[in-house]
């Protein structure tokens, strides 16, 4: 069956028809293709299009179709050109003749932009609920692990010390704003395009915003053009996509780093660990290194949707049958990502003790013991000077940190005082970082406190 034909003399040759039919993907939009057809028969019913009898068989003829697509092998054997497509030759099916009215002053341009909203709307719900799940996992990990101290890295290179628990609110905020992203998003989503005819608005008066009630959606597009060809509110979601995904990623680095023999800061667990079909000692870190495989794969989804968009003239055009695929498969990706990397949270473990000799063992106190004399009046760039010069002379010496004793450090600079020596492990230099944001164990707290609360309220919005 096709939805339109009559000004065709022949066919479309086979190739094409296997070459631009849609519904081996699109048949996603099942659920959302039915929802906006039923409420766009209620629209209908309301010109007299259908009687209200009529308007109740479609309705209920919808449903049976919803009921009968729970079975396996729905899909079975289909030919239909795509979902819309698919959905009136069923809904004939059980209607008969009705099915011919259903079209009635309705577009397929304003029908897929209506489903694929539907959809998008759907997914950034339980997008959502994972992300909110991975930041519990997070905010669990630091209240296990309250005391750890790792060396907080800039150039990959030890800098100063942070608390493990000040390092994971770093991605318990990034995924803040990722929720942020997709709230964002969802809202720019929350339009209803139906109404808006191929491209010029219907030619019935519809009761457009009775529609939108039905379906849930927050405004009525204002203008029909716009409504047909407008894919932004997919590259939101692709861009929202993307940067949780490039998030996951980093996480994933750091944690392949960390549970590396040369770092073995973490274990993962084995959860989420392959090992060698070679070589038998091997623990690899496939879950994480999959996660910032597949970021690339997403990234390149909303690149590709972007140019896709690029050169279209207004308003429909068949190349925005490009749209779904790769918004789908984002969706899938990132949603698997986000339960993988929730599960590697869940089953790492911490070496807190090799981490903090790491630290103790470099110059990330090196800072704390330059601010410290300079509390006590002298020049930072003086005090700067003089630490760099004990960095230099330890690395000569082959000196840790507290190998020094208050006499040596007194003949490097005589700045140095008494509680020079002090000041050389990473625990006491962590505890200077008092203000907000900062990674003294009082911030770090106060931060983890606040993030619980926020979480707290997640849970009851969501
Ligand atoms: N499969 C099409 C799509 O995804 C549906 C809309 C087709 N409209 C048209 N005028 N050919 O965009």
């Amino acid at each position: 069956m096709k939805l339109w034909g009559g000004r065709f003399e022949q066919g479309p040759a086979k190739l094409f028809e296997d070459f631009s039919g849609s519904l081996a993907f699109d048949r996603k939009l099942l659920e959302a293709d039915i929802a906006g057809s039923k409420a766009f028969a209620s629209a209908l019913e309301k010109v007299g299009i259908f009687t209200l009898a009529e308007k109740t068989e479609v309705h209920k003829s919808f449903d049976a179709i919803l009921d009968d697509s729970q079975a396996a092998g729905f899909f079975d054997g289909a030919d239909d050109e795509d979902i819309h497509t698919f959905v009136i030759r069923k809904l004939g099916e059980k209607a008969g003749g009705l099915a011919d009215k259903i079209h009635t002053g309705r577009s397929r341009n304003e029908q897929v932009a209506t489903d694929f909203r539907l959809w998008v709307k759907t997914e950034i719900g339980a997008i959502d609920g994972l992300l909110t799940e991975l930041m519990a996992a997070l905010v669990d990990f630091a209240k296990r692990e309250p005391q750890a101290l790792l060396p907080g890295y800039t150039h990959l290179r030890r800098a100063q010390p942070v608390l493990w628990a000040h390092y994971l609110l770093a991605y318990f905020e990034m995924l803040c704003r990722d929720r942020e992203r997709f709230a964002d998003a969802y809202r720019r989503t929350d339009v209803l395009p139906l109404g808006s005819g191929a491209l010029a608005g219907s030619g019935f008066p519809f009761d457009r915003q009775a529609m939108a009630d039905e379906l849930g959606f927050d405004r009525l597009s204002a203008n029909s053009l716009d409504a047909v060809s407008d894919r932004d509110f997919a590259l939101d979601f692709l861009y929202a996509a993307s940067v949780t995904m490039l998030h996951l990623s980093r996480l994933a680095e750091d944690w392949i780093l960390y549970s590396s023999e040369e770092f073995g800061f973490l274990d993962m667990g084995d959860e989420v660990t392959s090992g060698s079909s070679l070589m038998p000692q091997k623990k690899n870190p496939d879950a994480c290194e999959l996660v910032r495989g597949k970021s690339g794969r997403v990234s390149g989804h909303l690149l590709s949707l972007m140019m896709t968009i690029k050169g279209l003239p207004l308003a429909y055009n068949r190349d925005m049958q490009e749209d779904k695929e790769p918004v789908f498969d984002a969706a899938a990706q990132l949603e698997g990502c986000l339960a993988v990397m929730r599960l590697t949270v869940e089953t790492a473990k911490v070496h807190a003790g090799r981490m903090e000799a790491a630290a103790d063992e470099s110059w990330v106190s090196a800072t704390a013991l330059a601010e410290a004399l300079s509390r006590r009046g002298v020049p930072f760039h003086r005090a700067h000077q003089i630490v760099g010069a004990l960095v230099l002379e330890s690395v000569r010496a082959g000196k840790k940190p507290q190998d020094w004793t208050t006499e040596e450090l007194q003949a490097i600079a005589p700045e140095f005082d008494d509680d020079a020596r002090e000041m050389l492990t990473a625990r006491r230099a962590l505890s200077n970082h008092t203000v907000p944001g900062g990674t003294s164990a009082s911030s770090v707290n106060d931060a983890l406190d606040e993030a619980s609360h926020r979480l707290e309220q997640m849970r009851q919005e969501g």
